[in-house]
């Protein structure tokens, strides 16, 4: 696989999280060094053994704990293990905490990502991947949704990604060196297929893919459906989920082509395909062999009833394109689950491999 000769070492923030995680094993496996770094406010240690056990070259992989706030931390890290471009994943991401604890949002997510580019601005570096959402799009009525559609945060969370977004832009206006991409994911979810690396939220998930596998697994009663009187053909809401690899995938992909345009670009990465609530309970049932419980209950506030990209513009500007479906996010998802009950807390004993 080629990578450009001048972005071999790359530095990932939030390396520990759910979609870093996958990303490093991808860019170690494609013969990046990756310097991943992370606090574990929201991952453990435990995914840093996992990405170990899986990213074993041609690249290399190097962890340090450290918060991205601490810019003399940062500094210090990047004087002595330069780099040619970094990835920026590390961010506070529920949406309902957002509205109750706005502050810390703003202060990881906006002022981390301040010190970050202060920080590559000081060591010469100019390539930088950005994780953004499609939570920018808001109450958008008109699916599929292109890049162009306009913005329209609804909350805390949904603003810092649109502020980092512009943060960036400006950044690029003034430094025309520079080359920023910004990933606008849809809706992450799935595993790595050797069972090793998944998702393991703190608490009760937020998200609905997390929540059935532990319905699944029994950690919890049963789904509650947050409605099933949307304007959509089985009244449930309708999201593009997206598997984690091919989110992974996207990610090198930017990286490789950052050199082909100066400037900020945003691009979405979604599949196309929209799947409601009973159709992904549904598909995860048939990935785990039962019938999982469901109750329908109120809409969530906030929730719309259909979210889809349009993902043409990755295909045209990366070559990128997702080759996973809702059968397979299920089957990885559920296979993490079963082999990891209690997620990453069982360190080492879980995921048997391939
Ligand atoms: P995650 O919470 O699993 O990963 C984020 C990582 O950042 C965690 O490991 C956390 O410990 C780390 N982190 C948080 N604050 C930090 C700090 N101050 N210093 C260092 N590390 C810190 O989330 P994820 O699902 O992997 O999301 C990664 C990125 O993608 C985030 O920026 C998120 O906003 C964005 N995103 C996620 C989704 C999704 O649904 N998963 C959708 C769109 C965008
Ligand atoms: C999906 C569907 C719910 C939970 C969020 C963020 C977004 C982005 C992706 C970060 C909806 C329904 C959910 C449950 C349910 N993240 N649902 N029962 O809300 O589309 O997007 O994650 O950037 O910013 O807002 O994802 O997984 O929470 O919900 O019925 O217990 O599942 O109503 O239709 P969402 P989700």
């Amino acid at each position: 696989m080629s990578t450009p000769s001048d972005a071999r070492t790359v530095l990932v923030t939030g390396a520990a999280g759910f979609i870093g995680s996958h990303t490093a094993v991808e860019l170690v496996t494609a013969g990046y060094d990756v310097v991943g770094v992370d606090n574990f406010a929201n991952s453990s240690p435990g995914a840093v053994e996992r990405i170990r056990r899986l990213a074993d070259g041609p690249g290399s992989f190097e962890f340090v704990e450290l918060d991205l706030r601490d810019r003399a931390a940062l500094t210090g890290l990047l004087r002595r293990r330069p780099v040619d471009a970094a990835i920026h994943f590390a961010a506070r991401k529920a949406v309902g905490e957002s509205v109750d604890a706005p502050l810390e949002y703003y202060d990881t997510n906006v002022n981390a990502t301040l010190g970050l580019v202060a920080t590559m601005l000081d060591r010469g570096v100019s390539r930088l991947v950005f994780s953004s959402s499609c939570s920018i799009y808001g109450d958008a009525r008109t699916v599929p949704l292109r890049e162009d559609a306009p913005a329209g945060p609804t909350n805390p969370y949904a603003r810092t990604k649109w502020m980092c977004e512009q943060i960036l832009a400006d950044i690029c206006h003034r430094h025309p060196s520079w080359h920023v991409t910004s990933l606008r994911y849809f809706n992450p979810a799935g595993a790595h297929p050797s069972g090793l690396l998944g998702e393991d939220p703190r608490g009760i998930p937020n998200n609905v893919l997390p929540y059935i596998a532990q319905v699944a697994v029994g950690r919890r009663a049963e789904l509650s459906i947050f409605g099933d009187d949307y304007p959509t053909p089985d009244g449930t809401g309708i999201r593009d989920y997206i598997h984690v690899v091919d989110i992974a995938e996207g990610h090198r992909l930017a990286l490789e082509r950052l050199d082909e345009a100066p400037g900020h670009r945003v691009i979405n990465l979604g599949t196309g395909r929209g799947t409601s609530v009973r159709e992904l309970l549904t598909a995860f049932s048939a990935a785990c062999g039962r019938r999982l419980p469901s109750q329908v209950v109120a809409r969530r506030p906030g929730d719309v009833a259909e979210l889809v990209a349009d993902p043409s513009l990755a295909a045209a500007l990366l070559g990128w394109k997702s080759t996973r479906d809702v059968a397979d996010m299920c089957r990885d998802a559920w296979n993490f689950q079963r082999l990891n009950p209690d997620g990453y807390d069982d360190t080492d004993s879980g995921g048997t491999g391939k």
